[in-house]
C-alpha cells in the first residue's frame, strides 16, 4: 500500500489497483492536493504492467461530495482558468485500463462527476448521487452536465442539474447511472470481484473494448462500427486471442499474458 495523506493507493497481486480517496474531515471534497494526486496516480496505473482493472472508492462512508468550495470563496475567473483543473481529470479519461467506481454515501457535484470518469458505477444501497452546483450560484464544471447527458438522457438531466436534487441509489440504477446496486458493506468488495474478473481476461481485448465503447459514444453510428471493426480484426493479432480459442476448444481456463 502506497499512502500520500489524502489518496491511498493499493496494487494486488491479481493486477487490480484499489485508489481510495481519504479526507474524512471534509466529506472527501476534491481540493487540489486531492485533483492533483487523483491525476499523478491514473497516470501511473495507465503505465503499469501489473495493474488490470482499478476499483476507485472513497471508503465505507462517502464517495466524495464535490469540488472544495473552500476553493471557490474569493476566487476569480482567471484564478479558476489558470487552475486549468482539466488537465487532472484528463488523466483519469486517458487512463486506458477499466475503472469500477465503489460508491457509498454522498457523491456530490465534482464527486458525481468522478464517479461518471468510471467505466462501471457498483453503489451502495444508501449511495446519494447529485450536482447540487445550481444551489451554489454555480453549474456543473467538470462533465456534470455532458455526462450525464450522454448516461441518462435530456429530462433526468435537466432535472437535476437544475434543481440540485439528489437521487438515491436504486433511482440511480433506474436512470442508467449505476451498473449495480448492492448493500451498503458489500459496495468495494462487489467493485472488487468485477475488477478481478477483469483482470484475469485479455488486457488487450479489454482496453480495446474500452477505447471503441468510449469514443464510439460521441462519433457517428458508421465511424464508430468501423472503429469497432478495426480493432476487433487488430486482436486477431495477439497471442492472447490464439490463447483464448484455444483454451475453450482444450477445455481450460486461458492464461492471458497480454501480447
Ligand atoms: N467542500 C468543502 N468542505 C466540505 C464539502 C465540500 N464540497 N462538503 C462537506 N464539507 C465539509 C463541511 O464544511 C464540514 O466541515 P466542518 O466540520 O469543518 O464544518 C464537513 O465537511 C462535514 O460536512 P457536513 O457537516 O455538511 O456533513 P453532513 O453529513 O451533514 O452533509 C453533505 C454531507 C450533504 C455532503 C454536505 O456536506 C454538503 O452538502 N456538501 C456540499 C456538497 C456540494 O455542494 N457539492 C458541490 C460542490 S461544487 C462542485 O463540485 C463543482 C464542480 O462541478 C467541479
Amino acid at each position: 500500500m502506497e499512502n500520500n495523506q489524502v489518496l491511498h493507493l493499493e496494487i494486488k497481486e491479481n493486477g487490480v489497483a484499489i485508489v481510495e480517496i481519504h479526507r474524512p474531515e471534509a466529506r472527501n471534497a476534491l481540493n487540489l492536493e486531492l485533483r492533483q494526486a487523483l491525476s499523478e496516480t491514473f497516470q501511473q496505473l495507465s503505465k503499469s504492467d501489473d495493474v488490470r482493472a482499478i476499483v476507485l472508492t472513497g471508503g465505507e462512508k462517502v464517495f466524495a461530495a464535490g469540488a472544495d468550495i473552500k476553493d471557490f470563496t474569493t476566487a476569480t475567473t482567471i484564478d479558476m482558468y489558470l487552475r486549468h483543473t482539466e488537465q487532472y481529470w484528463q488523466s483519469i479519461v486517458d487512463c486506458p485500463k477499466p475503472i469500477i467506481a465503489a460508491v457509498n454515501g454522498y457523491a456530490l457535484g465534482g464527486g458525481c462527476e468522478l464517479a461518471m470518469h468510471a467505466d462501471i458505477i457498483v453503489a451502495g444501497i444508501s449511495a446519494k448521487f447529485g450536482q447540487p452546483e445550481v444551489k451554489l450560484g454555480l453549474m456543473p464544471g467538470a462533465g456534470g452536465t455532458q455526462r450525464l447527458l450522454r448516461a441518462i438522457g435530456k429530462f433526468q438531466t435537466m432535472l437535476m442539474v437544475l434543481t440540485g436534487k439528489m437521487i438515491e441509489a436504486n433511482e440511480a440504477k433506474q436512470m442508467g447511472l449505476v451498473s449495480e446496486v448492492v448493500d451498503d458493506d458489500k459496495t468495494i468488495a462487489h467493485a472488487l470481484e468485477i475488477a478481478e474478473t477483469i483482470a484475469a481476461l485479455s488486457p488487450i481485448a479489454v482496453q480495446q473494448i474500452k477505447e471503441v465503447t468510449s469514443l464510439g459514444q460521441d462519433m457517428p453510428l458508421q465511424s464508430a462500427l468501423t472503429l469497432e471493426r478495426k480493432a476487433f480484426q487488430i486482436l486477431f493479432d495477439t497471442k492472447d486471442q490464439k490463447e483464448g480459442v484455444n483454451a475453450f476448444f482444450e477445455k481450460r481456463k486461458p492464461n492471458y499474458t497480454g501480447k
